[in-house]
């Protein structure tokens, strides 16, 4: 075998995976949910989990995963994973990181020879950033269990296409997508490594950070309508124009949320004018709001309040405005127990182990709802991303494996301790019934318990 050094190996990967036909445009790295460099990024990915010594199937919400079998079959599985899909023209490392430092994890496994009590199995969820519909994480909630398929099937991309029908393109059937659902007797926990996407690690020069909780959000879309117009002929007071009125909602969103406490953001990401046109007054102004704090109720109380203010800035200026919810996620704390193990394995590396919580989202924030979860953030150049200019250093992606595997060694002590004594209460309980039966069975096996605890 070639040499192998892990978390170089990821980096350089994620690096390979930025650039050409993994992306949609020449130049840049977009790779949205379910375009042809989604499908191509995926089929690279079976290569490497192949090699590194995995089964590779694709699931029906489009997820791919490669199995890394226990040393028993059959055997529930800790998940570890992230997203392949990216913002339009992001950084290389937002999501990919984390598989690919899957993937190095089990090939390391796989080359010592080594099985775990439980299977390993590297997830690459497909849309956790929504950047082409305008719903996210509906890769990891079908898995999770918890999505609803009427809520997302009918959302369009820019060009039209409906989910349904991406879905259909790319060679699935959008009316099995829930088939992606697992059992939470299968799935032990899922464990996600992320760049941290700012800069509290790199201004305390630490490497790697643990995950306590992971923010609330909603997605909003606005659309304030007025009335279109010839742009040199209508009076400036004789105007029903939706621009300025948009501009002024903005300023209440970043005023509202200046003001707020437990971290509160809110953000206009996009915005369109229609019909789009240097000499015609736009008939409407749609701009998408992104609000997010440490808990639902603060949140809530910011979308609560910028809805009052939109409605109010219309109404002064004459014009209708509608304020529809896309989607909203709860805050979702990380597993205490997983925590403390990955806590313990970045504290064996001799490394402080830093606890921070993240205000982006991740698939992990769904994931909760199926397994406990935890989280392992690496240091990112400047906390920069959603930005070409996103980087991590090789050294840091190696410090990042090594944690991730002192962690599974962790995970598997606790696990093979808590299956035999749990072997054993059966064991003494079938005694109690029926004195003698466990002794006519020697080698007979109690199912392994789904969860640490
Ligand atoms: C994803 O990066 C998000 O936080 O929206
Ligand atoms: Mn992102
Ligand atoms: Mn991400």
């Amino acid at each position: 075998m070639s040499e192998f050094e892990i978390g170089t190996q990821a980096k350089r990967r994620c690096d390979l995976l930025g650039t050409g036909p993994f992306s949609e445009v020449e130049g840049q790295l977009t790779r949205r949910f379910l375009t042809p460099s989604h499908a191509r990024a995926l089929d690279q990915l079976a290569v490497w989990m192949a090699e590194a010594g995995m089964s590779v199937r694709r699931d029906a919400a489009a997820n791919q995963i490669g199995r890394y079998e226990a040393a028993t079959p059959e055997a529930p599985a800790l998940l570890i994973g992230s997203h392949i899909d990216s913002v339009r023209n992001g950084g290389r490392y937002d999501g990919p990181l984390g598989i690919l430092l899957g993937i190095d994890l089990v090939e390391a496994l796989h080359r010592a020879g080594r099985r775990l009590p439980f299977a390993v199995e590297v997830v690459a969820f497909g849309d956790e950033e929504g950047s082409r519909f305008a719903a996210s994480m509906s890769c990891s909630r079908a898995v999770a269990g918890t999505l609803d398929p009427a809520a997302v099937l009918d959302l369009r991309d820019a060009d039209g296409v409906t989910l349904a029908e991406a879905f259909t393109a790319f060679g699935l059937d959008p009316a099995r997508i829930t088939d992606a659902a697992r059992l939470p007797s299968e799935v032990i926990g899922f464990l996600e490594a992320h760049i941290e996407q700012g800069p509290v690690l790199e201004a305390e020069g630490l490497a790697l950070g643990i995950v306590t909780a992971i923010a609330a959000q909603k997605r909003l879309m606005v659309r304030i309508t007025g009335i279109a117009g010839h742009a040199g002929t209508t009076p400036m007071t004789l105007r029903k124009d939706p621009g300025p009125a948009a501009a002024e909602c903005m300023l209440a969103l970043e005023r509202i949320c200046q003001a707020g406490t437990d971290n509160l953001v809110g953000t206009v990401g996009r915005m369109t004018a229609l019909p789009g046109a240097f000499n015609v007054i736009p008939g409407a102004v749609e701009f998408s709001m992104d609000i997010r704090a440490e808990n639902s109720a603060t949140r809530d109380a910011a979308v609560e309040a910028v809805t009052a203010e939109i409605h109010a800035i219309a109404a002064r200026r004459g014009l209708a405005a509608s304020v529809t919810l896309m989607q909203a996620l709860s805050e979702s704390p990380c597993d205490p127990g997983l925590t403390t193990l990955l806590e313990a394995a970045v504290g064996d590396l001799g490394l402080p182990a830093r606890r921070l919580p993240s205000g982006a989202g991740h698939d992990a924030m769904v994931m909760a709802d199926l397994c406990p979860t935890a989280m392992l953030f690496i240091r990112c150049e400047g906390g920069i991303s959603h930005n070409p200019a996103e980087s991590v250093t090789e050294a840091d992606c190696a410090l990042a494996v090594r944690a991730m595997l002192g962690f599974v060694d962790k995970l598997a002590d606790q696990f093979s301790r808590q299956t035999s004594l749990s072997s054993r209460s059966e064991r003494d309980s079938a005694e109690r019934r029926d004195p003698g039966a466990t002794r006519a069975a020697p080698g007979s096996r109690s199912a392994p318990s789904g969860r640490p605890g």
